[in-house]
């Protein structure tokens, strides 16, 4: 039996028998959706210098009695510069920069870095990630640091020999792809920076080499991932001796302020084919994984042009494929702009729509998403406005549709021709930095580099490691998103940068939560939007998520009305309880300056000045 695990946010690790029970965790329109290429000399210039947002009056929202986290409570305000991370030290870290003269870019890529050492449960170099990048002149681009497959990778490597999935590619040395992270924050800090990476790394050389100190949050996710960690290295930094530091520990990590020094005094060269190197491959051998030296010393992050959508007056620049966060939030969010008026928010009929919506994204994202470097992805037509119209004349406004009914509904439909961690960052000048990275799980695949002291991911299970069977998220994906050396493992990551009416910076968000991530980021977008919540409402407020298979709409608990629950359920929905949904974290401009909200459901900070 596989172990399954819930995304971070959720904080725990469940053994489950069924992947069901698991699920948790415009015309104006795709303009760019190019998916690869010389991305960076697309512009959408502001109409003019940093203004007040060009935005309706925010309104106060209204949650359900039971909900816990309480309407109107206020952000982080600061005039010039925000950063919003899951970690109140590595937000600092950006910050720093800032006042030392660093843009956005410089002060992402010191988030980044410093987020590797004080949030190692998902911050990370032993990972990947995307970042979507706007900057004040205008400039847009997206830059793809996901990890790939092994070169010795093959399509049925995670079947025992009764052709069953087992749970190498979520636990242990198989489990991950080639990291990304190293050489992606490079490439983005090269491209957009305007500091040395020696520079930019400091904060996280320092935090590593001389400690920070450890707060509940972190301490908790430490104590949860004893048994994953230990299992493969007895005694790191997060257990001396084999058990877990508490609370208040000032926690130093010598070995990785070693590697952090060798990248910043030589650059990627250090991690992809110097000594650090070396570390991972032995890492590898001793565990029996495939990650050679070739592989390491071929990994490129690749630039891609950025899904350009629209809903309602204002753009979305977002992740296209080897995400699928981009192309299922648009496909989404295009569905709900066919209604020339959306029901209020906590409504029956509002959770009706957004999760019938989310049900035919997540349909095509299955089923169609994938590397484009290895399977042809049909993006103008997912992105499509006339698409949209179409799907959503497939939802019944008093019924549920089953997915299994809707799947082969959606395939008649007229074809057009083929053509865990979230931060954000925003600097004085307007630029903007939308970073979402991963280990996958908590923790990745269990295994610390030794010597080099850092996690590595478990990537390896965001592919269809058996097409038509469940990953640990649940999601039951096609053929296009099978094993294949070199390719990259399909993700949800959604960092995503809403301009207004006039091209400035409304919004940096992003979010942690497995395919979660594409539902929660979206809905804090309509909650912002649609139902012109301020950010700490539109962060508070209850998220539901419907991902196509498991066949559920699943909410927070006391996040929905007892009445509205039971419409819903008379309808036909198939309601889910979790305690909580997603792990977003945003930056949105306001009258003066930028409000900054980290996860209310989780740890973090909102720094600024
Ligand atoms: O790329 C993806 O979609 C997943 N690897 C993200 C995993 C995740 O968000 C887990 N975290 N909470």
């Amino acid at each position: 039996m596989r172990q399954t695990v819930l995304p971070s946010v959720f904080a725990r690790t469940v053994r489950s028998n069924t992947y069901a029970t698991l699920l948790l965790i415009g015309a104006a329109l795709s303009a760019c959706t190019r998916s690869s290429g010389g991305a960076g000399d697309s512009r959408i210039p502001p109409s003019g210098p940093p203004t007040d947002p060009a935005i309706p009056e925010r309104v106060a929202a209204k949650f359900p009695n039971d909900w816990r986290l309480p309407a109107g409570q206020s952000a982080t305000f600061a005039p010039q510069v925000m950063a919003v991370s899951n970690s109140m030290d590595a937000s600092a870290a950006a910050t720093e920069i800032m006042r030392a003269g660093g843009n956005a870019v410089d002060a992402a890529v010191a988030l980044g870095f410093a987020l590797a050492v004080t949030w190692p449960e998902a911050g990370n170099i032993g990972g990947g990630g995307y970042s979507v990048i706007r900057m004040a002149d205008g400039r847009i681009a997206t830059i793809d640091y996901r990890e790939i497959a092994p070169l010795a990778a093959t399509r049925n490597m995670y079947l025992d020999e009764h052709g069953k999935l087992t749970d190498k590619s979520v636990y242990g040395h198989l489990a991950s792809g080639v990291p990304g992270a190293v050489a992606g924050l490079n490439a983005l800090l090269e491209r957009y920076g305007t500091m040395p990476l020696s520079r930019v790394m400091q904060p996280a050389i320092r935090l590593a080499r001389d400690g920070f100190i450890v707060d509940s949050s972190l301490a908790g996710s430490i104590a949860r991932a004893k048994s994953m960690v230990t299992r493969y290295q007895k005694s790191t930094p997060y257990f001396p001796n084999g058990e877990p530091v508490p609370t208040g520990t000032r926690l130093v990590q010598p070995d990785l302020a070693r590697t952090l020094t060798a990248i910043a005094e030589q650059g990627t060269a250090a991690f992809y084919r110097g000594w650090v190197a070396d570390s991972l491959v032995a890492e590898m051998q001793r565990g029996g994984g495939i990650i050679t030296r070739a592989d390491l010393a071929g990994y490129t992050p690749v630039w891609r042009t950025p899904i350009r959508t629209s809903f309602r007056e204002y753009s979305l620049l977002s992740m296209p494929p080897s995400s699928s966060g981009g192309v299922t939030t648009a496909e989404a969010l295009n569905i709900l702009e066919q209604y020339p008026s959306l029901p209020a928010y906590g409504t029956t009929r509002w959770f009706h729509l957004v999760g019938s919506a989310y049900q035919r994204a997540f349909i095509d994202r299955n089923a169609k998403l994938a590397d484009p470097a290895f399977v042809p992805v049909p993006l103008a037509q997912l992105t499509s406005k006339s698409y949209a119209r179409q799907l959503q004349g497939t939802i019944n406004d008093t019924r549920a549709t089953p997915t299994q009914s809707l799947e082969p509904q959606m395939q008649a439909l007229p074809r057009e021709p083929e053509h865990t961690t979230h931060y954000s960052v925003v600097d004085a000048a307007g630029n903007a930095v939308a970073t979402t990275t991963t280990l996958n799980n908590s923790w990745g695949s269990g295994v610390w580099v030794r010597g080099a002291g850092f996690m590595l991911n478990d990537e390896m299970d965001d592919f269809a490691a058996q097409p038509g069977k469940p990953n640990m998220f649940g999601l039951v994906q096609g053929e296009q998103n099978a094993i294949q050396p070199g390719k990259r493992m399909l993700s949800a990551m959604s960092p995503t940068i809403v301009l207004d009416r006039n091209n400035q910076v409304l919004l940096v968000v992003g979010a942690a939560g497995g395919p979660t991530i594409i539902t929660g980021t979206s809905q804090v977008i309509l909650n912002v939007i649609q139902h012109r919540m301020n950010l700490a409402d539109a962060m508070r407020a209850p998220r539901i998520h419907h991902q196509a298979l498991p066949d559920s709409l699943t909410f927070e608990a006391g996040g929905i009305a007892p009445a509205v629950l039971d419409s819903l359920r008379n309808m036909g929905h198939s309601m889910r309880q979790l305690r909580a949904l997603v792990n977003v974290n945003a930056i949105m401009r306001v009258k003066g300056g930028w409000e900054g909200v980290p996860e209310p459901r989780r740890a973090g900070g909102a720094v600024g000045y």
